[in-house]
């Protein structure tokens, strides 16, 4: 994927979004968000015949269509249950300390995270003896020489790595699709009108649109948050183009994020999806921009 300087501090091309707080958009505190979360899950029927939906039976984990070769990304399946936990941590795996305390849920996710993680980094050639504490803003702190991301959601796990020679940061996001109903309050928070427009122009299903934005969203974040060091929000960044054939989108930074990293900045992303979740990925190459 590339990432395209354009207009370096160009003021003119970001398009106005919706604004709230600061901190307002940090996950846990978009308006809501927990009741959306609390309210279950229940499969969008207008999502059966959309895009390029894959059959859920055949890979939980849907399948990025431009991976390159020189990631691993490895997905598992887990269970909330203390024989899940169990087998986690015999498999050498520890919580660390901060943990030691929190739900059973939090526990497997964290531990089936770091699994993941495990298995890509042995996969892309890493030798050393496995470890991934907890950095600045929960950013997992990756091995000398190596860039990844993870992803958890509902009952699965994935991360992606590879070598930070060839990358500055790599953003995975696994998200449930979001029904309709949950995702309209949301909106505002999360994009503004143009991109909404554009799922529209686009045909897309409203919840499979506002899941893509969303989790494209949080894709570009953790991709850049290794040179940005700080939380920014939804509205810092527009998802201006989408080819759903391909699952490849373009995304514009609102803001100067970064040195090298100004407003403007065309950043490549992609998603797929199939009938219960959507994935993205996003890629900050090191040739990219200075
Ligand atoms: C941090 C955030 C992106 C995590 O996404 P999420 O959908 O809640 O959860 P996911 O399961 O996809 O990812 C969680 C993993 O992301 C990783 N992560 C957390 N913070 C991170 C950060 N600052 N940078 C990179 N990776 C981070 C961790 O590995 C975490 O799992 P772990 O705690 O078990 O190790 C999200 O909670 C958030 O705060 N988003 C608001 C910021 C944002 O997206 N802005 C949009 C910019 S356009």
């Amino acid at each position: 994927m590339i990432m395209v300087p354009i207009k370096a501090n160009n003021r003119n091309a970001p398009d106005k979004v919706p604004s709230g707080k600061p901190g307002q958009q940090r996950r846990h505190a978009i308006r809501g968000w927990g009741s959306m979360r609390r309210g279950g899950y229940r499969r969008p029927r207008d999502l059966h015949n959309m895009g390029r939906p894959l059959p859920t039976a055949l890979a939980m984990l849907p399948r990025l269509p431009h991976l390159p070769a020189d990631l691993a990304l490895v997905s598992r399946p887990f269970q909330v249950d203390d024989t899940q936990l169990d087998a986690l941590l015999d498999s050498g795996l520890a919580l660390p300390p901060s943990l030691a305390h929190a739900v059973l849920k939090r526990k497997v996710e964290f531990l089936s995270g770091r699994d993941c993680a495990r298995a890509a980094l042995a996969q892309a050639g890493h030798a050393g003896p496995f470890e991934l504490p907890i950095g600045d803003d929960r950013a997992p702190c990756w091995p000398t020489g190596w860039v990844g991301s993870i992803s958890h959601s509902k009952g699965c796990a994935a991360a992606i790595v590879a070598q930070a020679t060839a990358y500055r940061g790599i953003g995975l996001d696994l998200e449930r699709l979001i029904p309709p109903e949950r995702a309209a309050p949301l909106r505002e928070q999360i994009g503004h009108a143009g991109e909404w427009q554009l799922g529209e122009t686009l045909g897309l299903a409203p919840g499979l649109w506002f899941t893509l934005v969303f989790s494209l969203k949080e894709a570009l974040f953790k991709a850049l948050y290794p040179q940005v060091g700080r939380y920014f929000g939804f509205e810092d960044a527009t998802l201006h183009a989408f080819a759903p054939g391909q699952g490849i989108a373009r995304l514009r930074l609102n803001a100067d994020l970064a040195p090298g990293l100004p407003a403007g900045t065309e950043v490549a992303a992609q998603a797929a999806w199939n009938a219960e979740h959507v994935l993205s990925l996003c890629l900050a190459p090191r040739d990219a921009h200075a």
